[in-house]
């Protein structure tokens, strides 16, 4: 399918793609722009078949000077490479996954304007093209990166309810959940459309062994805040492996920094969830990630019981961080951190 105009997430893409090939003999090619199209392919490709297959996600902003920045890039460059790695498949090096990222937002950021409150989502892809069925790695690699206009996974001032997945796991540990494969989604779908038929947005995911401590929400990190508005703990469970190192994670621990709070990394288990809930310690929870931004959770259903966070409404600790977040990322808050990366015109 070509691009074709629609106000779906990722359904719609901008007009120029890059491309590059990998082999054994030679390596990595220098990367191409091309125009947005279809892709010759073999029907033996092994990601097609065995799934050897990672792929990344993140975004570029229009800022307030009027330049264009990407977000971070540097952490998802990273983590396409561990993505890789795990599967056996050659790692991008971080110049050219860069250069990639920089030369699509270059030709086409243009889809954002003056002002633009919208976000330029690039996804970067990487799977094995070799032709052959043997179950070993592929000899041959193609990375591909593409682009799309959104305006975020949930609206503005959207708060969403999330339904907690008892039987089914999205990680184990020694597995995959701590990388980006296209493996790790498929499986998902079955659990997030019983999320949907319990009148809820999202799911939770246990850990796999004891399932009793949160990991995530669909596919995005989660955060819990004890007490506040002001000097509040801003909690998140710990990377223990079956979790993804979510750079909008990272971030939102340093702003909480920056606004006062504390933050905290800390296993929470989904019956201190519930009473905390009850008793009013935890006062507000907001799920995370590049697509989602940062997402108020206000409602959970659960097999035990269903309780509400808060007072069911988005709460100001959860309003004051995402602000933050966008903040930075538009260039209207100081980044002491160098977290915006900012393109060039070519
Ligand atoms: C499973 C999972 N968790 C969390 C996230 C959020 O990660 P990030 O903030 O790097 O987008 C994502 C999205 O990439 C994800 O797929």
């Amino acid at each position: 399918m070509t691009a074709t105009a629609s106000n779906a997430y990722g359904s719609s893409f901008t007009a120029h793609m890059v491309l590059a090939r990998w082999t054994e003999e030679d390596g990595w090619s220098r990367p191409a722009t091309l125009p947005f199209g279809e892709l010759p392919m073999h029907p033996a490709m092994v990601g097609l078949h065995y799934g050897q297959v990672v792929f990344e996600g993140l975004k570029a902003f229009r800022g307030r000077d009027g330049g264009l920045a990407l977000f971070r890039p540097e952490e998802n460059a990273r983590r396409f490479r561990h993505s890789a790695r795990r599967l056996a498949m050659p790692e991008l090096p971080d110049d050219l996954f860069l250069d990639a990222a920089e030369e699509l937002v270059a030709r086409d950021g243009h889809v954002l304007g003056d002002g633009d409150a919208r976000s330029l989502y690039l996804r970067p892809l990487m799977y094995a093209s070799e032709p052959d069925l043997m179950l070993r790695p592929a000899r041959e690699y193609t990375f591909l990166l593409i682009a799309f206009v959104t305006g975020g996974l949930f609206g503005d001032a959207d708060a969403i309810s999330v339904w907690v997945s008892h039987d089914q796991s999205r990680a184990m540990p020694g597995g995959t959940g701590d990388i980006k494969c296209a493996g790790n989604y498929a499986p998902t779908y079955l659990a997030q459309n019983r999320a949907l038929e319990q009148g809820c947005q999202q799911v939770v995911w246990l850990d796999s062994e004891e399932r009793r401590w949160i990991e995530e929400a669909g596919a995005m990190s989660l955060f819990f805040v004890r007490g506040g508005p002001d000097g509040a703990r801003v909690v998140t469970p710990e990377l223990t492996g079956t979790l993804l190192p979510s750079v909008t994670r990272a971030s939102v621990l340093d702003l909480a920094a920056d606004l006062g709070h504390t933050p905290v990394v800390e296993r929470v288990s989904l019956e201190q969830w519930r009473k905390e809930c009850e008793t009013g310690e935890m006062t507000e929870a907001f799920s995370c990630g590049t697509a989602a931004v940062i997402t108020p959770v206000t409602r959970v259903r659960d097999a035990g019981g269903d309780w509400v966070v808060g007072d069911g409404a988005p709460g100001p600790v959860t309003r004051s961080l995402r602000s933050a977040l966008v903040d930075v990322q538009h260039g209207r808050r100081p980044d002491p951190r160098g977290w915006l990366h900012a393109v060039a015109a070519r």
